[in-house]
């Protein structure tokens, strides 16, 4: 049986998701569960790891959680061998981790383009290299890259580093949905506008805050349940046939 054909109940799949302490991240990571995976919340911090909760309505013994630094292929190998050895198998990796800054271009040092560009960059190249692999051995593999609206608008709100990096995401999704296309394996990313997260209360001042929703054409910020529902449709089974695809949820930010 193709991928594409085979039934929803073939599940439970098992997810990795990176930078799941995050306020989308964490979101993604309950959407999936919710729609019956086991879910791997990673991230760099264990404090941030520790402190998360579960609702009522998703069953707290499919969440595990694992310290994953992206910056750090070692730690993408650890945490897949250990996945292995606890879940028996791993289907989905969702690539969240990222450092959002807001330095005005003239105004970023190299150190600190460099620093943006592994967290956020390098980190989805060495992330689909490990997992991808894997899923190619296997057959089967669910791929999801979080780009953003700033890789298409060039970045207002965020700064030019973090637009760039958010670039060479879209790019590479197509690099992998091409390689691994043939072997079971898709590979997508989801271009977020701003999002009701508390992300956006930190890189924004007040009053630009508030004025956000009133510059967005549909009138209100991103809900990041919805976007974990993108995650999940494209996690599916029955999604085999959507790769190499970047699916923009920006409220009529930027419209092509
Ligand atoms: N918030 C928005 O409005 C928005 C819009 C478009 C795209 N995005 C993208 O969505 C994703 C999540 O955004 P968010 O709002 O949850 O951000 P966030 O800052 O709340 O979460 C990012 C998470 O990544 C973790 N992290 C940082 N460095 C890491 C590393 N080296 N290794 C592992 N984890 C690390 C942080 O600890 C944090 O938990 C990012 O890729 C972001 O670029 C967000």
């Amino acid at each position: 049986m193709s991928s594409d054909q085979m039934p929803m109940t073939a599940g439970p799949d098992t997810a990795v998701v990176t930078g799941a302490a995050g306020g989308l991240g964490y979101r993604i990571g309950l959407s999936l569960m919710r729609a019956g995976h086991r879910v791997v919340f990673t991230d760099i911090s264990a404090d941030a790891l520790d402190a998360l909760t579960w609702p009522d309505d998703v069953d707290s013994d499919m969440a595990l959680t694992m310290t994953l630094d992206v910056t750090k292929k070692g730690d993408f190998e650890r945490v897949l061998t250990d996945v292995l050895a606890q879940a028996g198998s791993v289907e989905i990796l969702v690539n969240c981790a990222a450092l959002t800054r807001t330095t005005p271009v003239f105004d970023i040092s190299p150190e600190e383009f460099s620093q943006v560009m592994d967290i956020n960059l390098r980190s989805v190249f060495v992330g689909c290299q490990v997992f991808g692999a894997h899923f190619r051995s296997a057959g089967y593999g669910r791929i999801v890259n979080m780009a953003s609206l700033a890789a298409q608008n060039g970045g207002t709100a965020t700064g030019a580093h973090y637009a760039a990096s958010k670039g060479g995401i879209i790019t590479l999704t197509k690099v992998f949905a091409r390689e691994l296309a043939g072997d079971g394996v898709t590979c997508n990313a989801i271009a977020p506008g701003p999002l009701d997260v508390p992300l956006l209360r930190d890189i924004l001042p007040g009053d630009k805050l508030a004025a956000m929703p009133g510059m967005i054409p549909t009138g209100s910020l991103g809900s990041p349940d919805f976007i974990g529902q993108i995650v999940s449709l494209m996690a599916s089974r029955e999604a085999g046939a959507m790769t190499g695809a970047t699916v923009d949820a920006n409220g009529g930010l930027y419209v092509r």
